[in-house]
């Protein structure tokens, strides 16, 4: 019945329904007590108005009960939204372990899409419904934020980093994409379109793809054109360390501090490889930024995946 009213778009994900009733709570809440006040405000103007015989106000006497009661019940309905927020936040940040992972490069002014099967579109997101997506994000230039009303979710794009969010479709169909974060003349016109499909015909899409490279193939290549591969050699006798089963593990770095090998990590690494030194090497590695694109970064990512990871999602 809200369909055609722009402010309820359709729940088409599993975040939505979640999301819908936790406002309407926070606007029947809102609507209760400000029409309670603002009722309060009117009727004791009138009750109260000064008359003959009535001309000032009568003294008060203080009243525990009523104060601690006004107190609590404020205080009990404020948890409420904290816990019930804090619930919905913290499935909303946290992506399902097993989740389809699928890279995405923002630019002035379009959306760049890699999947790990090697298929790439732009303005286009193909995804199967009922399985959960999680989305590795980033930007070429300036902040972008990548927003699908119909699944109730928005994230920043942002340079020089990754952000990442996640959704499950529940509903077969295509919905509307949007560039949330003002980034240029073109901004208005940042849109696309996300295709739900059923599974099998996912796989048909995929399938279609002309049989290009995988998206850690993509990254072998690179990572053997790039030279990595001189000194990251697998046995782990080159100058640099080895890559296997690095993903998602804890690295020591110089200095004794150490850190999850994630994609932020592993991005820094491959732009600034000062920034962290592994323990035991030297800082010999040059820098490659601006050498590689955001996108082959990704791919370079999916491929020291491809080599093997810890069997845990990595946090943030
Ligand atoms: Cu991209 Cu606004």
């Amino acid at each position: 019945m809200w369909q055609n009213l722009p402010l309820f778009p359709e729940q088409a994900s599993t975040l939505a329904p979640r999301v819908d009733a936790l406002f309407y709570f926070l606007v029947a809440v809102s609507l209760f007590f400000g029409l309670l006040i603002a009722f309060l405000i009117v009727y004791f103007a009138v009750k109260y108005r000064r008359r003959p015989g009535r001309e000032r106000a009568g003294t008060f006497e203080e009243n525990l009960p009523l104060e601690i009661f006004w107190t609590a019940v404020p205080l009990g309905i404020s948890m409420v939204m904290f816990f019930w927020g804090a619930l919905v936040y913290f499935d909303y940040s946290e992506p399902p372990v097993g989740a389809l992972n699928i890279a995405l490069v923002g630019r002035q002014w379009m959306w760049k899409i890699q999947h790990q099967e090697g298929q790439r579109e732009i303005d286009e997101l193909h995804v199967p419904v009922g399985r959960p997506v999680k989305l590795t994000m980033t930007s070429e230039d300036v902040i972008h934020s990548f927003f699908i009303p119909a699944f109730r979710i928005k994230m920043d794009v942002l340079p020089g980093r990754y952000t990442t969010t996640w959704f499950q479709a529940t509903k077969a169909g295509e919905y509307q994409l949007f560039c949330a974060e003002y980034c240029g003349t073109q901004h208005s016109g940042m849109l696309g379109r996300i295709v739900v499909l059923e599974p099998a015909d996912y796989q048909r899409w995929l399938g279609g793809g002309a049989g290009g490279l995988t998206m850690a193939e993509a990254g072998q290549n690179l990572f053997q054109r790039l030279g990595c591969v001189t000194c990251h050699r697998a046995d782990g006798t080159g100058q640099g360390p080895s890559l296997v089963g690095l993903f998602g593990r804890q690295v020591k770095l110089q200095g004794g501090k150490s850190v999850v090998a994630d994609e932020g990590y592993i991005r820094e690494s491959i732009i600034d490889p000062r920034a962290k030194i592994v323990a035991g090497y030297q800082p010999v590695m040059p820098l490659f930024k601006g050498l590689v694109s955001e996108e082959g970064i990704l791919q370079l990512i999916a491929y020291i995946k491809s080599l093997g990871q810890e069997e845990r999602t990595v946090g943030k």
